[in-house]
């Protein structure tokens, strides 16, 4: 099956930081992808800007390089990555002097495209970056994008916003949260509003619980020195999981507009039962991995790779957030993200609750409740657990087995990065899958408390073994209300 691919109009992409990591690992592939898939048009350009003195030719040659590392040799060719790089160019700016500005503005020259900035630069950078763009005349009908952390905290949060603010107009800032732009995760929209099986059922009185489960087998990496001053609740909750929890229990928005789904958002957002002191500490384990194995071979523990630094930065987090409104109360949402455990698995498990009554005898086994699984990675696909009879004589036995329907296998074709679809989002003019500014302050305002619980507590975190599943506080925080963790059988 091939994907249907339909051009964009032509722009001009100005990205900052265009010699870091997020744009050699994430942006350059996914525009080089959209561009040989036909859909970047012949006069869209791209300018590469950063503090360092480089050639258009070096630019273009990092840009091949990059290539070369991130996109597998099966997906690329030569002619199309020579076609590519050509239409890159590169101005050397200081964000916060006035070196390579008026380049930058003879760049452009006079508007004719959309015009797109792209900040993948730190945070700090976000304000002085649009004020500049701002006094050289460039940010009026441009649009901007600009990635997380958007602050450490409800206030510094709003600080950062407010400089954006500033310069652009909230229908012309686009916040990636790159987990809304993976495949499965919008699948979860189609799952639930293109199909009449799951709503009707999608409430308190069927569901038992909902887990979430984003689980990563690398350590921080060479990301100590930012990981130390986030930790996993800001690095992961905060955002991609909160945004994960929107989506499941959102009331089915009137369309798929940006404010329509974002407004729906919002109210999941400010629904959460709000964690602080007690309960905060009751309904959340923070966990850090000493050394130990990974990928069958032995591998440090977090304070080692700081350095042996003594750190209380949690790389592993595990909560219970309630929803209190009509569709969800009672209704538990486990959470839980780290670093270094045992697979590799983002998923989000639906669990349904029991059948009220059983006409099978005890020779039938037990009767499994159903369960959604939606598995966003590796692996994408959906699972819907069901009891079905043994098949054959010998009586009524029953089975749980999996309506399994993987992605790889139903649609053959490759699974795009999450940066392919948001990028073009941004050309398009598409906010659905960006965050307003009110549903990351919301995020903050929830996850505020827990971190104050955690420093007044003075508590370290629970130390775990690298490769496991986290410290074993996280098996009892879900078993004390007589659940499990989902564990595919
Ligand atoms: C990032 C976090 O936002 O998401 C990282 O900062 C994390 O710490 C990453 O590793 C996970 O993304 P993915 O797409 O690999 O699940």
């Amino acid at each position: 099956m091939t994907a249907r691919v339909i051009a964009v109009e032509p722009f001009d992409l100005v990205v900052f930081g265009a010699t870091g990591d997020l744009a050699v690992r994430k942006l350059i592939p996914a525009l080089y992808h959209r561009f040989a898939d036909g859909q970047i048009p012949g006069s869209a350009r791209v300018i590469g800007a950063s503090r360092r003195a480089l050639t258009n030719e070096a630019f273009r040659d990092m840009a091949r390089d990059a290539l070369e590392t991130h996109v597998p040799a099966g997906q690329r060719d030569a002619t199309s990555v020579a076609a590519f790089v050509a239409r890159l160019s590169y101005v050397a700016i200081d964000a916060q002097g006035e070196t390579g500005w008026p380049e930058l503005v003879a760049a452009l020259g006079p508007q004719v495209n959309i015009r797109v900035f792209y900040l993948a630069t730190g945070p700090d950078l976000f304000g002085p970056i649009c004020e500049q763009l701002a006094a050289h005349g460039l940010a009026s009908e441009a649009r901007v994008v600009v990635e997380k952390p958007i602050g450490k905290s409800l206030e510094s949060a709003r600080a950062v916003n407010d400089a954006i603010g500033a310069a652009f107009p909230e229908e012309r800032v686009y916040r990636i949260d790159h987990y809304l732009g993976k495949e499965t995760v919008q699948n979860l929209m189609a799952l639930r509003f293109a199909n009449a099986l799951f709503e009707p059922l999608w409430n308190s009185a069927h569901i038992d619980h909902v887990q979430i489960t984003v689980a990563e087998t690398l350590g921080v990496e060479g990301r100590a020195g930012y990981y130390d001053t986030a930790g996993a609740l800001r690095d992961m909750v905060q955002n991609h999981i909160l945004q994960l929890v929107c989506l499941v229990a959102m009331e089915p928005p009137t369309n798929l507009s940006a404010d329509a789904v974002r407004d729906e958002k919002l109210k999941v957002l400010k629904s959460l039962v709000p964690l602080t002191d007690g309960s905060a500490l009751e309904h959340s384990v923070r966990g850090q991995y000493r050394a130990g194995a990974s990928a069958g071979g032995p591998v440090r523990g977090y304070l080692e790779e700081l350095g042996n630094a003594a750190s209380h930065t949690e790389t592993f987090v595990a909560l219970r957030a309630d929803i209190a409104n009509w569709r969800w109360a009672g209704v538990p949402f486990y959470l839980r993200t780290g670093k270094r455990l045992a697979n590799r698995v983002s998923e989000i498990v639906v669990a349904f609750r029991p059948i009220p009554h059983s006409v099978f005898d005890a020779s039938a086994g037990p009767i499994v409740a159903n369960r959604l699984v939606i598995r966003l990675q590796p692996d994408e696909g959906v699972k819907l657990w069901l009891m079905i009879k043994d098949p054959g004589p010998g009586g009524m036995r029953l089975q749980h087995v999996p309506l399994d329907m993987s992605f790889a296998t139903v649609f053959g074709v490759r699974n795009p990065d999450a940066y392919e679809r948001l990028l073009m989002d941004v050309v398009r003019g598409n906010q659905t899958l960006f965050m307003r500014r009110d549903e990351v302050e919301a995020a903050w305002s929830w996850v505020g408390p827990i971190l104050d619980a955690w420093t007044e507590s003075r508590e370290a975190p629970r130390q775990y073994t690298a490769g496991t599943w986290g410290p074993s506080a996280a098996i009892a925080l879900i078993e004390r209300d007589r659940r499990t963790w989902h564990e595919e059988e």
